[in-house]
């Protein structure tokens, strides 16, 4: 009964990637494009469970927002705004900090990553984010949640805390959220290392493509991409155990918007020598664009800030009258 609405973000914390394009942005746009209501953010709350330099955030944020426009996100079509200028996400978050159970945050595997073995020296707010994320969806009441498959069990914690929420209170008040992760791009890997995802955190920036990267650095980090000895494979079947193969097919196909089927039928047999020149020319040919529209963005920063500004008032017609009756339902 509730109205299809979609609902992801991204962290400002510098820099942008093939995996946050692919796996996010890119998809983000897709959806826009079909029309149903898409709200768009910068989580800055969320970057700054780990230090942030004021500065740099500033400056990040506003390279997201350009991010976001440049890959073809309208700001008119959806609503694109940074978190903390919309107070109802923290507001709600306190709310779902107690609903939450810290059992259920103990387990989520991305706080144990990145806390890691000095958790207690970790911020509450790094423990605690998987609450906020939470009541980023569910302050708009969205029904679908696009994002790569690391934050898959986030947004079952989203559902969990929906759930509990309504049972609690004995309403039907917000939706459980439908995680969307779709096509070929849900987890792309490092191109140094085909176990681990590719991240704007991975100390190694030959990792990663950055959607600032120039030609020159795009095609020559392809040329440098870990692979093995055989030749490409006719059929999905021979990509198995070839994880460094598959991650760049996978990003083939995402690029070129087609299935790993079509991209093997072409490319089947030919060598890495060959393939990897034809990788670098697609993903020059998709990302070039981007950034250099992100870098003219970039140069007007009052034309963002305004734009920003626009995007959260919009978002809080939405957000303050689910957060206001959120309190009524509390007994606030
Ligand atoms: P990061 O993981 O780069 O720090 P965020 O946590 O802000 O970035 O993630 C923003 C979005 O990008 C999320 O939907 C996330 O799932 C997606 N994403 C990040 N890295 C990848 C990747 N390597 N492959 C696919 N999607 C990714
Ligand atoms: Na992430």
């Amino acid at each position: 009964a509730f109205t299809p609405r979609v609902f992801s973000g991204i962290q400002p914390s510098g820099g942008l990637t093939l995996g946050n394009y692919l796996g996010a942005m890119k998809r983000f746009v897709d959806t826009q494009n079909t029309g149903v209501q898409s709200i768009y953010c910068m989580v800055d709350q969320h970057a700054i469970t780990v230090w942030q330099d004021p500065e740099n955030l500033r400056r990040a944020t506003r390279e997201l927002c350009a991010g976001y426009i440049a890959s073809g996100l309208d700001p008119e079509k959806s609503i694109l705004f940074n978190q903390s200028q919309v107070p109802e996400h923290a507001q709600l978050g306190w709310i779902f900090n107690c609903v939450a159970r810290m059992g259920w945050m103990q387990r989520m595997t991305q706080w144990k990553d990145k806390a890691g073995k000095n958790s207690q020296n970790a911020s509450l707010g790094l423990f605690a984010y998987p609450a906020l994320m939470a009541a980023d969806i569910l302050v708009y009441h969205a029904t679908h949640v696009p994002v790569g498959e690391d934050q898959k069990q986030h947004v079952e914690l989203t559902r969990d805390i929906a759930t509990k929420f309504n049972h609690d209170y004995k309403v039907d008040f917000f939706p459980i959220p439908e995680p969307v992760i779709e096509g070929t791009a849900t987890r792309v890997m490092s191109l140094r290392d085909g176990s681990k995802k590719m991240s704007k955190s991975d100390p190694s920036d030959a990792s990663r493509i950055n959607l600032t990267d120039d030609a020159d650095t795009i095609a020559k980090k392809i040329r440098k991409a870990k692979t093995d000895p055989e030749a490409l494979p006719s059929d999905v079947e021979g990509l198995e155990g070839r994880s460094e193969a598959r991650n760049l097919v996978n990003i083939y196909a995402a690029l070129s918007e087609t299935s790993v089927d079509a991209v093997l039928a072409e490319i089947g047999g030919k060598q890495f020598s060959e393939f990897k020149p034809l990788l670098a020319d697609l993903a020059v040919d998709k990302l070039a664009p981007i950034s250099t529209e992100m870098a003219r963005l970039m140069e007007d920063a009052a034309e963002i800030d305004k734009i920003l500004a626009r995007g959260a008032e919009r978002a809080r017609e939405i957000a303050a009258p689910i957060l206001k009756e959120t309190y009524k339902i509390v007994g606030m």
